[in-house]
């Protein structure tokens, strides 16, 4: 078989990849070349390539009684004094798959009722929240319970079980969690999820062993034309920039000096665990090999174990192997994969994640016809983002689908990450390597895309590929990453990481009634008598108008944290912007006001105080 040199989503910069064609095994016609699932290369006539997530049947009448529950946290540490379950119930109109496929029916119910519930140790009945009540709306709640119940830490996860009915109806609910009551760790890190509000919160000694929120915000390192170097000082002109986490791509060579640097000064990093041997199936004996080398890092907030396995079409089972060895030698981190394609097997390929990242790149794409000759559509062909459109609002919408997908399958929402397009290839009409990418992004497209990300529930960064120099233009290295940095010492400290992660969920605001505004995009989050507000104008069209925004309570800015590339030091006593440039905005009769509407691209970031 002729041998395409691969260029896809982030192996692109995996550089000498002189494997076999890897015939993925999922999906149909697997003997052909496809990508998530879509033959892209020969002449093959356009297929379904299956694996969408089915929108659920809705119902009739009465609607449907859901719950689910989690431990607050990943993880609970013997230091910690109380456990906490979240438990959500939801009154839906839809008959979920997952309920369908297991024990846990659905039943109609018109639930005005309480949801009375007790949550017990499955192994010995040990009971952990008794005699419980919540209302049986769609909601999280909060349960706490006293940890030292669980007598003994152990480094396997307790199997803990809900069991509980609606007041007034004769129907049993029962369904089950995992929760880890591990000693605590002094040498190294430690990160739990946030179950409740999504993001991670670290400790190593450098915190003081004090759990804080970390909002990770940095690039995939290369190996090549970066750590190779064996140059300390250019990891710490790396994290100079603001950076604040780094997934070094070492593979097999000796990057035990830079973990050892980033240790010492603190640069968090997610361990990557692909084998750049084998790539294409995960190696466990080298997951293994690797695990136990790094579990113990000071800076080690997650490990990266699987790159894009829906576009490769692996085999399912790839994520979750990976994960139980993972899990198993070292139950203080995380697990995040990468997943590439729109809707190809999400349940499947996101199974063994604790953090789903997507790697969704449209910028400089030709979304109808690709550099493989063929036409690009939902049944043919592949443009380097699966389903694009070509612009920045193809990352919020793909983590509005990717959280629609768990919703439909009645899972628990995962954390996720989004992986900034930092790099381009030429694209299609490039002579000499003809590739998916035309241009990088400009630092507006990355600020937009970014803080879109945010507003769509995002609440990590790592951005494809650090140095930024990309494969037919050397000359942007020193635009891009500074350019993330200068974004990240803006979210990824205090005050701002203190809203998005750990905190509170992004809550959207709605512009539906404003016309000429559609294409803005703007959030908040609470937190104490302050909120945090992200707008960004997602259009590439300025807005000549005023548009305005409201904030339950809001009673006044408080501080201007960033506007299209600024940070604070722009607002201190002087005006900015006059509409053209820079939004300027005004708080108005408990409005939000940018009084002369918003350029295409801009980006903004207020902290407002509340009555
Ligand atoms: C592709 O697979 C799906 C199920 O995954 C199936 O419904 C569909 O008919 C298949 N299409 C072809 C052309 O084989
Ligand atoms: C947890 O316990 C419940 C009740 O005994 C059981 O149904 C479920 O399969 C268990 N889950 C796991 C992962 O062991
Ligand atoms: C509840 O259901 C069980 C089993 O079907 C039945 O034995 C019991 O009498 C019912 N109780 C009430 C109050 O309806
Ligand atoms: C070390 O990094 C973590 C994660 O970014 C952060 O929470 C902590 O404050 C840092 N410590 C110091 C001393 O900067
Ligand atoms: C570190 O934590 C300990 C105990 O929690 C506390 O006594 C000490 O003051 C803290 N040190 C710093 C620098 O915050
Ligand atoms: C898997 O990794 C182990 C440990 O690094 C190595 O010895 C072995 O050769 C690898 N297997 C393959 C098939 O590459
Ligand atoms: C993983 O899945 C592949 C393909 O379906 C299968 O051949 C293999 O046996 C599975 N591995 C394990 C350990 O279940
Ligand atoms: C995609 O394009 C191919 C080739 O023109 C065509 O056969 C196929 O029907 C198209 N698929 C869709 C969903 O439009
Ligand atoms: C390469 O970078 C230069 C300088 O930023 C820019 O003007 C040019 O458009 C870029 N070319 C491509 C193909 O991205
Ligand atoms: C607004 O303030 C009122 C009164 O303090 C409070 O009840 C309400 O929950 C607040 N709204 C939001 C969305 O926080
Ligand atoms: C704000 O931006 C200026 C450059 O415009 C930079 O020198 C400064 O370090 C930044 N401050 C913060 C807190 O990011
Ligand atoms: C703001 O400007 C005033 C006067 O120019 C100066 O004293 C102060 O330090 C500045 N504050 C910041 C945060 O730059």
């Amino acid at each position: 078989m002729m041998l395409p040199t691969f260029v896809f989503g982030l192996l692109a910069a995996v550089t000498t990849v002189n494997c076999q064609w890897f015939q993925g095994s999922t999906g149909n016609y697997t003997e052909e070349p496809r990508w998530c699932g879509r033959v892209y290369y020969t002449n093959h006539s356009a297929f379904d390539p299956g694996g969408q997530t089915p929108q659920p049947t809705s119902v009739c009448g009465q609607p449907l009684f859901y719950v689910q529950f989690k431990p607050r946290y990943s993880l609970y540490l013997d230091t910690d004094t109380q456990g906490e379950f979240v438990v959500k119930t939801e009154l839906s109109q839809y008959s979920y798959k997952l309920a369908q496929n297991n024990s846990q029916k659905m039943w109609p119910c018109e639930c005005t009722n309480k949801f009375v519930f007790s949550i017990k140790r499955a192994s010995d009945g040990t009971t952990l929240v008794d005699n419980a009540s919540v209302t049986a709306d769609t909601a999280m709640s909060v349960f706490s319970f006293d940890l030292s119940r669980l007598g003994n830490t152990s480094l396997t996860p307790i199997n803990v079980t809900l069991t509980g009915e609606p007041e007034g109806h004769n129907l049993t609910w029962t369904a089950s969690s995992m929760l880890y009551y591990l000693p605590d760790k002094k040498n190294g890190s430690v990160t739990k999820i946030d179950n409740l509000n999504g993001g991670m919160l670290f400790k190593n000694s450098a915190s003081n062993q004090t759990f804080q929120p970390l909002l990770a915000y940095g690039f995939y390192a290369k190996w090549e034309t970066f750590l190779a170097n064996h140059s300390e000082p250019e990891i710490q002109q790396y994290a100079d920039m603001g950076l604040n986490a780094m997934t070094p791509m070492i593979g097999r060579n000796d990057g035990a000096w830079a973990l050892d640097y980033m240790n010492k000064i603190n640069l968090t990093f997610m361990f990557d665990l692909r084998d750049q041997i084998t790539f294409e199936y995960q190696n466990l004996t080298y997951v293994a090999e690797k695990v136990k080398a790094v579990k113990d890092a000071e800076a080690l907030f997650a490990y990266w174990s699987m790159d894009e396995p829906d576009g490769w079409q692996y085999p399912f089972n790839t994520t979750t192997l990976a994960a139980d060895v993972i899990r198993g030698l070292d139950p203080y981190h995380p697990v995040a994969d990468v997943l590439n394609c729109h809707d190809y097997y999400f349940h499947e390929y996101s199974a063994g994640a604790d953090i789903i990242m997507e790697d969704v790149y449209p910028i400089g794409i030709n979304s109808s016809f690709s550099h493989w000759g063929t036409k690009v559509n939902a049944t043919l062909g592949d443009c380097g983002c699966d389903t694009c459109r070509g612009d920045v609002r193809d990352v919020p919408d793909r983590l509005d689908d990717l959280a629609k997908y768990e919703r439909w399958l009645g899972l628990w929402p995962k954390t996720k990450f989004h992986c900034p397009q930092s790099f381009s290839d030429g694209g299609i009409n490039d002579p000499v390597a003809p590739g998916y990418w035309a241009r990088d992004p400009s630092p507006e497209e990355e600020y937009a895309m970014t803080l879109l990300a945010l507003n769509h529930g995002a609440q990590s960064m790592i951005s494809w590929a650090y140095p930024t120099t990309a494969g037919a233009n050397q000359t942007i290295t020193n635009i891009l990453a500074p350019a993330h940095g200068r974004l990240a010492r803006v979210i990824a400290t205090s005050p701002v990481v203190d809203f998005l992660v750990g905190n509170d969920r992004p809550h959207p605001i709605s512009f539906t009634e404003q016309a000429g505004a559609v294409q803005v995009d703007a959030a908040y989050w609470m937190g104490g008598q302050q909120a945090l507000v992200c707008v960004v104008n997602g259009g590439n069209v300025d807005i000549h108008m005023p548009v305005s925004l409201s904030v339950p309570n809001a009673t006044g800015i408080a501080s201007t944290l960033w506007i299209s590339g600024h940070n604070s030091t722009l607002f201190n006593g002087t005006t900015y912007g006059n509409g053209t440039t820079l939004p300027q905005w005004n708080f108005n009769s408990g409005e939000l006001i940018a009084v002369n509407g918003l350029p295409g691209l801009s980006t903004s970031l207020f902290i407002l105080s509340l009555n």
